[in-house]
């Protein structure tokens, strides 16, 4: 069936009204793998038709810190939030997760950064708008509400990366696939980019859907019992092979060796791979959490485990995510379990 334009309207705020239906046992677990690994598949492909479709010219490359510390310990807006590596400091010149490895100025570290949890506060995205707005950060294949935006005066320019600036939110362009069990009958598309055939759908099954999203933090990784929003990252090494090929569009996939550093220095999520874990050095690693607040003072005051002890387990997923949910206020938390009943749908369900 093809998508009839009059089922796209002008409001506010995207929707897609989807027909789901009931996955159930076996059969489910496996489609959703092939669901996964095809989802993923037309992502990037998206996003490198995208840098044909619209190039941009790359002006900065994204800058580092020589070195981030064993300890680091950063304010932040309600007090201060501290970075530990079991490891030792890490020279950021020798490690992939620092170095330019696609096309457009973007290393991880442009939307990982350790004073923002090692994801991006829109008040830093902000920042980075204001002071130049050529920063890495800022480039159309999913930094701007739509890689088809206007960015040609900076009137035009601050509207295509608002979403990024007031909400720290990067585009993620999803696939529609035949085999999913719903379609996208409805579409409230304020950014002209799901409704353009160019850049979303073609028809209620077909082409790309966008969402946009909170970058997750690169950080207690170790306790992770799924990758991304919607679980379709099979484990971190296949995370970093797809973060470089899409979000800096490289033409290249990062080397085994590459891709073991830059896993090395994030932590091995050893429940979505133990055995490539095993490549990996122990002992590395980053643990994120907040050292002191404004109001209550010193986390650890008083015998309290504070940010020394971290949940393992299923706690660990809810205490990354608690700690998400300090910085987007109406964001609720997730029921362990809930995850892996809708893995493989493609969509954004982390959020409930
Ligand atoms: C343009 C910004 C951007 C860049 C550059 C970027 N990421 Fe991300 N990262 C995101 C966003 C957005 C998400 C969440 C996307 C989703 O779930 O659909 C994410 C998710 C992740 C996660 C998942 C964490 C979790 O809790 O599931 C990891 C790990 C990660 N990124 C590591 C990396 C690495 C490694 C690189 C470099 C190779 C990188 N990122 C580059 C924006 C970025």
């Amino acid at each position: 069936m093809r998508l009839n334009s009059s089922l796209f309207c002008n409001r506010t705020v995207l929707a897609a009204a989807l027909a789901l239906a009931g996955l159930s046992g076996v059969a489910a677990a496996q489609s959703a793998d092939v669901d996964s690994s095809a989802t993923l598949a037309g992502e990037i492909a998206h996003k490198q038709r995208m840098r044909q479709l619209f190039p941009e010219q790359t002006a900065t490359t994204q800058p580092a810190p020589q070195m981030i510390p064993q300890l680091e310990v950063d304010a932040d807006p309600s007090g201060m939030i501290a970075t530990f590596q079991p490891g030792g400091s890490t020279e950021t010149a020798s490690n992939p997760f620092f170095q330019n490895l696609g096309t457009n100025g973007r290393t991880c570290f442009t939307c990982h950064q350790p004073q923002d949890g090692w994801a991006v506060s829109a008040q830093h995205a902000k920042e980075r708008f204001l002071a130049d707005s050529n920063d890495p950060l800022f480039r159309l294949v999913d930094g701007a509400t739509c890689p088809s935006a206007d960015v040609s005066t900076p009137i035009a320019k601050a509207k295509a990366y608002s979403l990024l600036t007031d909400k720290g939110l990067i585009r993620v362009g999803l696939p529609m696939l035949s085999t999913m069990q719903f379609k996208i009958t409805h579409v409230q598309d304020p950014y002209s980019c799901t409704t353009n055939p160019a850049t979303g759908l073609s028809d209620p099954k077909t082409g790309i859907a966008s969402f946009y999203r909170r970058p997750l933090p690169s950080t207690n990784l170790g306790f992770l019992s799924a990758i991304m929003w919607d679980g379709r990252e099979p484990d971190l090494f296949h995370q970093s092979v797809d973060a470089t090929l899409g979000h800096a569009q490289g033409n290249t996939a990062p080397s085994v060796a590459q891709q073991n550093q830059i896993v090395g220095f994030e932590g091995c999520a050893s429940a979505n791979n133990p055995d490539a874990c095993a490549a990996i050095p122990p002992g590395g690693g980053l643990f994120t959490a907040q050292l002191v607040d404004a109001v209550a003072g010193s986390l650890d005051r008083q015998g309290a485990a504070g940010p020394r002890q971290p949940r393992s387990g299923s706690g660990g997923f809810l205490y990354r995510h608690q700690r998400s949910a300090r910085a987007e206020p109406d964001r609720r938390t997730v029921r362990p379990g809930h995850l892996q009943r809708i893995r493989g749908l493609g969509q954004p369900h982390r959020r409930h």
